[in-house]
């Protein structure tokens, strides 16, 4: 049985660009319209061009996750448009590629918590009543940096296992509602996050650390997360090293440290 059905609603933090742009593609080739959330006006409207070029109708509601009042507004613009809301996917996200031992803004555990684990917290508390009302799906898009720790992604790790925290939690609450609460936790994936992502200064800067595997791509990332929805799955851990790591670490914990120091080619010191 699938449970992605058209006619059904979608909000989507962070649809302006990378997973959560394709994301409302796909959807809306299934017939689900999509609020479309991000603090790009322009990129938004260019999302909601290519939903509707998909055949069905988007809308964009511009702003910050991480302004607390902003998430019932958007919330409820969204219900307005579309009468209700089934589905909506935590998807915004920013990240951070420094050792804690050279940062110089601290600034930045702050800025990482606010938009990638309390924006979530923000729109799941907006939404809980619209998406209980539908039995519907809430998703996290956290990251196997939610699993286990990576060196030179403190203040994004310690971001991502709140997230796990916090939706592993919401989970078990909600087990009597009918919502289903899917974590997702992508690999690398190719999208412009990595041009974009914080350094020690506290500046945006583009990634030059190493990725020691081929990004997955996001067409494939989405297809994956399509998938889980369709299924209503809890948990969906990308990649064969995300998988192995996850069961590894139960019983050589070590061992996956060193994986993941190898993954982005942080000497240790
Ligand atoms: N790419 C990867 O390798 C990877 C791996 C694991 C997990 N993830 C997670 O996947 C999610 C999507 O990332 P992506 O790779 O698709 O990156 P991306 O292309 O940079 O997209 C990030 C999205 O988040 C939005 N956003 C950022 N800050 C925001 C804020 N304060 N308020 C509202 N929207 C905000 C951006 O929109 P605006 O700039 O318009 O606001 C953009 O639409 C993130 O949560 C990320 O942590 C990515």
């Amino acid at each position: 049985m699938s449970h992605l059905v058209k006619g059904q609603r979608a909000l989507i933090t962070g649809a302006s660009s990378g997973i959560g742009e394709e994301l409302a593609v796909a959807l809306a080739a299934r017939g689900i319209r999509t609020a479309l959330v991000g603090r790009r006006r322009a990129e938004l409207d260019r999302v909601v061009a290519r939903c509707e070029a998909a055949g069905t109708p988007a809308i964009a509601i511009p702003g910050d996750v991480s302004e607390p009042s902003f998430a019932p507004e958007a919330v409820q613009a969204a219900v307005d448009a579309f009468g209700g809301l089934d589905i909506l996917v935590n998807n915004a996200g920013i990240s951070m590629w420094a050792r804690f031992d050279e940062i110089e803004d601290l600034s930045i555990f702050e800025r990482l918590m606010k938009v990638n684990f309390l924006g979530a917290v923000y729109f799941t508390h907006a939404a809980l009543p619209f998406v209980r009302a539908q039995r519907g799906q809430i998703v996290a898009v956290s990251s196997l940096t939610g699993i286990t720790g990576v060196p030179t992604r403190t203040a994004y790790a310690a971001s991502k296992h709140a997230m796990q925290g916090f939706f592993d939690s919401l989970r078990i609450e909600l087990r009597e509602t009918g919502i289903n609460v899917l974590v997702v936790s992508p690999g690398f994936v190719d999208t412009p996050i990595r041009d974009k992502v914080i350094g020690a200064d506290g500046k945006e800067q583009g990634y030059q650390g190493r990725t020691s595997e081929k990004p997955m791509s996001v067409e494939e990332c989405v297809a994956q997360i399509v998938s889980a929805l369709d299924r209503r799955e809890r948990e969906l851990v990308m990649t064969a090293r995300g998988k192995l790591g996850r069961a590894l670490r139960l019983v050589a914990p070590g061992l996956v440290d060193a994986i993941a120091a190898k993954a982005v080619g942080d000497p240790g010191r």
